[in-house]
């Protein structure tokens, strides 16, 4: 498989999805060996205008795996020449010319599009905007449930938190959105509820979904409870207050709720979503989507590169 731009999860078929999950899955058994120098003349321009931890560390970390160079900036609106007032595309087109591939997080929604539309290198969306998209976060999640349920078909998924901005859970809804018999839950308060766009993208793939705001009664139904952050500075804005939100919490007492095969799973980082007594319980999984991101990654790079 070549891949060009990774802007949207909704450009991934089943076939490169499929593809994509045995390439990360080799590329586990290429860190278990130290690594490879496939890609030692290739060069990868990490370019973040907003923060970031496991996107931008994991990408690096998967192109030095690969035996490729790396140029970073993790906040290029004030360490790039974006803080003289650079445009994207000036940046893009000066960024292109240095690296083979730019991994992207901008700070406005469809900033990947806009960058892949100058750029003569591929653009990886590493996220852009909120609500926007974080493809590669929704590729690395789905690998996460893949390895966890085994088979995708008829998984029942509990989306939850700040699902209107939530860019990762938008991206995951896409991807599901790809499979038979896949039943999504969108759990939240009205304030944070998932876009009609999305729901109307999954109304034309004739895919199933609930919304919900009682995250205690679609629990026991669910093979995945994906849970996300709900931004304390958003509360007040949308009318909301901390013991209502509180109800979205998972911890050990709505756990027992949660069956016994199924995942708990959160992009991170995590604010009081989680309880962190979950973090022990074989059920909590997003310390592995975490590792799973990098082998996901190495599978994206490779494949942008050329295998
Ligand atoms: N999940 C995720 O995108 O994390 P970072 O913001 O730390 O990259």
């Amino acid at each position: 498989m070549k891949l060009g731009h990774v802007i949207e999860s909704q450009q991934f078929t089943l076939p490169m999805l499929v593809e994509l999950f045995e390439v990360a899955d080799q590329m586990e058994r290429i860190i278990a060996r130290g690594g490879t120098q496939d890609y030692q003349n290739k060069i990868m321009a990490s370019l973040f205008y907003e923060h970031s931890t496991r996107t931008r560390f994991s990408f690096e970390s998967a192109m030095y795996r690969l035996g490729g160079k790396v140029l970073s900036t993790e906040r290029a609106n004030t360490f790039s020449s974006v803080a003289a007032g650079e445009t994207l595309e000036d940046t893009i087109r000066v960024v292109s010319s240095y690296a083979d591939v730019i991994v992207l997080r901008h700070n406005e929604i469809g900033g990947a599009a806009r960058a892949a539309a100058i750029s003569t290198v591929p653009i990886v969306n590493a996220g852009d905007g909120k609500g926007g998209q974080h493809p590669t976060q929704a590729l690395l999640d789905l690998y996460t449930i893949y390895k966890g349920v085994k088979t995708i078909e008829g998984v029942k998924v509990a989306l939850v938190g700040n699902l209107t901005d939530g860019r990762t859970v938008r991206s995951l809804a896409y991807l599901l959105g790809k499979f038979e018999r896949v039943k999504l839950y969108f759990v939240a308060p009205d304030s944070f509820q998932i876009k009609q766009d999305i729901l109307d993208y999954l109304t034309k793939h004739n895919v199933w979904f609930a919304r919900e705001s009682n995250l205690k009664k679609i629990l026991p139904e669910v093979d995945v409870v994906y849970s996300t952050r709900i931004e304390p500075e958003l509360l007040t804005q949308r009318g909301e207050r901390l013991e209502t939100i509180s109800q979205y919490f998972i911890d050990d007492t709505l756990l027992k709720l949660l069956p016994s095969h199924a995942l708990v799973m959160h992009p991170l980082p995590r604010l009081h979503e989680i309880s962190p007594t979950v973090d022990s319980n074989s059920r909590a999984v997003y310390f592995k989507q975490t590792k799973n991101g990098v082998l996901i990654r190495m599978a994206l790079l490779a494949s942008v590169l050329g295998y």
